[in-house]
C-alpha cells in the first residue's frame, strides 16, 4: 500500500469522544496524520486518543466546551502551538434538538446555534489566516441533509445546520482561487449516541441508519476526489434536488408524512 495523502499532515477533530468524530479521528491516525481531538468528556476522549496513538503516537487531545466562545479560541491556539498548525480542520461540532416548534424556546436555539453554527465557524476564523499564510488547507463542515431537507421536529436544528453549510459555500467561493479548499458533508442517518441524548423526541418514524464506517469512508473519498460537497448516502442528494424543484410540494409531502405518522402511532406519534 502507498503512502496516504494525509501521511505527517496536523487533523484537527472538533467533538471526538464518539461517533463520527471519533471514527474520523481513528481513520486518519491510522493513514498516518497527526490528530488533534476534542470534546468535553475526558474519559472518552482518552480511549479515542489511546487507539489513535497507536497508529500516530504524536496525536493529543484537549479537554473542551464548545459552547464557551473562550474556550473554542484557546482550542485554536493550543493546535497552532502544540501541533506547529493545522492542515485539516473537521468542524464536526453538532448537538441535535428534535423538539416540536412549538414547544421551542429561544434560550434554547441559542444554546443549539452556538455550537452547531457559531463555534465552528469561530474555530474556522481563528485558523483560516494560518492556513491562508502556508495557502495550504482543507476545511470540513459537517453539516447535515437536515440542513436541505427541512426535517420535521427539528426546525431549530435544521437551521443551525443550514446556516452551516450556507456559511460553508460562501468560504468556498471566498477562497476558490487559493489553495485552502473546503468540503461539505451531508450526512444522512448514522448510527451513533445522538440518539439517545437527553431531552430530544424519539426520530419518528425510524429510518435505516449507515454505519460510522460508511460515514467516514464517504469522507476520506470525497476528500480524495477534491469535491466541494458530499451527501452521505448518496440518495439523499436526489431528495434535495426534488426538494429544491418544488418546495410547496415537498413541504405538503412531508406534513402529509408526519400527519401520517400521528395517525398510525397515536397521539405522540409513536406506534
Ligand atoms: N448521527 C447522525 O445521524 C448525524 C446526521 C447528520 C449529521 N450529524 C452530525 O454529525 C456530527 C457528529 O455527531 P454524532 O452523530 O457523531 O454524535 P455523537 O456520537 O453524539 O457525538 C457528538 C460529539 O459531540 C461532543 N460534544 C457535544 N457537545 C459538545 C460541546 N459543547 N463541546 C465539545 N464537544 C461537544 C460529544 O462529546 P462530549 O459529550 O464528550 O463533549 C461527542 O463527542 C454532529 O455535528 C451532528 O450534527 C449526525
Amino acid at each position: 500500500m502507498g503512502e496516504s495523502s494525509f501521511s505527517g499532515q496536523r487533523v484537527l477533530i472538533t467533538d471526538a469522544s464518539s461517533g463520527i468524530g471519533a471514527g474520523l479521528a481513528e481513520r486518519f491516525a491510522r493513514e498516518g496524520a497527526i490528530v488533534g481531538i476534542c470534546a468535553r468528556r475526558e474519559d472518552r476522549l482518552r480511549e479515542v486518543l489511546d487507539r489513535c496513538r497507536a497508529h500516530s503516537p504524536e496525536s493529543r487531545m484537549w479537554v473542551c466546551d464548545l459552547a464557551v466562545a473562550d474556550e473554542v479560541d484557546r482550542l485554536a491556539e493550543a493546535a497552532v502551538a502544540e501541533m506547529g498548525g493545522v492542515d485539516v480542520l473537521v468542524n464536526n461540532a453538532g448537538v441535535p434538538k428534535r423538539r416540536d416548534v412549538s414547544l421551542l424556546d429561544p434560550e434554547t436555539v441559542d444554546a443549539l446555534t452556538t455550537i452547531n453554527y457559531l463555534s465552528p465557524v469561530r474555530l474556522t476564523l481563528r485558523l483560516l489566516s494560518h492556513m491562508l499564510e502556508r495557502d495550504s488547507g482543507k476545511i470540513v463542515n459537517v453539516s447535515s441533509v437536515a440542513a436541505v431537507l427541512s426535517s420535521p421536529g427539528e426546525a431549530a436544528y435544521d437551521a443551525s445546520k443550514a446556516a452551516l453549510s450556507v456559511f460553508s459555500e460562501g468560504m468556498a467561493v471566498d477562497l476558490w482561487d487559493t489553495g485552502v479548499n473546503v468540503l461539505t458533508v451531508y450526512p444522512g442517518v448514522v448510527d451513533t449516541e445522538l440518539f439517545d441524548i437527553p431531552g430530544n423526541d424519539p426520530l419518528s418514524p425510524e429510518i435505516e441508519r449507515i454505519s460510522v464506517t460508511e460515514l467516514v469512508d464517504g469522507v476520506m473519498d470525497a476528500l480524495g476526489r477534491g469535491v466541494i460537497e458530499v451527501y452521505i448516502p448518496e440518495w439523499f442528494k436526489g431528495v434535495a434536488a426534488r426538494k429544491a424543484n418544488d418546495v410547496e410540494l415537498f413541504l405538503a409531502g412531508t406534513a402529509g408524512w408526519v400527519r401520517g405518522q400521528k395517525t398510525v402511532g397515536g397521539a405522540d406519534g409513536q406506534a
